[in-house]
């Protein structure tokens, strides 16, 4: 009887500590945690959460070997963090500016070109998992990871580096 009684408070807690973690999930996806600025005038606009999505799946596939939680192997100083994009030349803080990037990568300082290095669509030839992404597509990808830090806080997203 006494066992019966456990399993089921055992049971129920996890039930609650399931709901408990699934609303927090979806709070996280507000609005304004949707919400990133679209160039560098500081316009912003709000994800749909199906744009959210696509971009979720595409980072996933395509990015997170990479740039899992944001960080990046091999360079680890030039992470996905709102303060790293924002100081690179130009700024990459901003829908635009990183579907640029997306298209034709350049050096964290702007001088080099490293479409031979970085995924990119121009040479989908070489990266051939960039081949079939539309301009959407590229949108929705940064968008995403421009939210990140506001959805998972910037401890979790693009943490770790090395020095400053
Ligand atoms: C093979 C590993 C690899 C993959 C895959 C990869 N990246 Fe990167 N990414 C890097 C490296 C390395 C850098 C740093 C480049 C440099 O030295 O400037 C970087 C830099 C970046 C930057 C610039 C960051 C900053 O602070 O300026 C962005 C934006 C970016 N990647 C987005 C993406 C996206 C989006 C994808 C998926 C479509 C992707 N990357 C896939 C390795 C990768």
């Amino acid at each position: 009887m006494l066992k019966r009684f456990f399993l089921f408070a055992a049971a129920t807690l996890l039930f609650a500590f399931q709901l408990y973690v699934s609303s927090a999930a979806a709070l996280e996806l507000t609005e304004e945690a949707r919400t990133v600025k679209v160039d560098e005038s500081g316009k912003e606009i709000v994800l749909s959460l199906k744009e959210y999505k696509q971009g979720q799946n595409l980072f996933n596939d395509t990015c997170s070997q990479c740039h899992n939680s944001g960080r990046t192997k091999t360079n680890p100083n030039v992470t996905l963090s709102s303060a790293d994009l924002a100081g690179a030349f130009p700024s990459r803080d901003n829908v635009k500016a990183m579907v640029d990037y997306l298209k034709e990568p350049y050096t964290y300082d702007g001088e080099t070109e490293i479409t031979l290095l970085h995924p990119n669509t121009t040479r989908a030839d070489i990266f051939s998992e960039m081949k079939n992404l539309t301009d959407e597509d590229l949108k929705a990808v940064s968008g995403y990871i421009l939210a990140q830090p506001k959805i998972r806080g910037p401890k979790f997203w693009g943490a770790g580096k090395v020095y400053n």
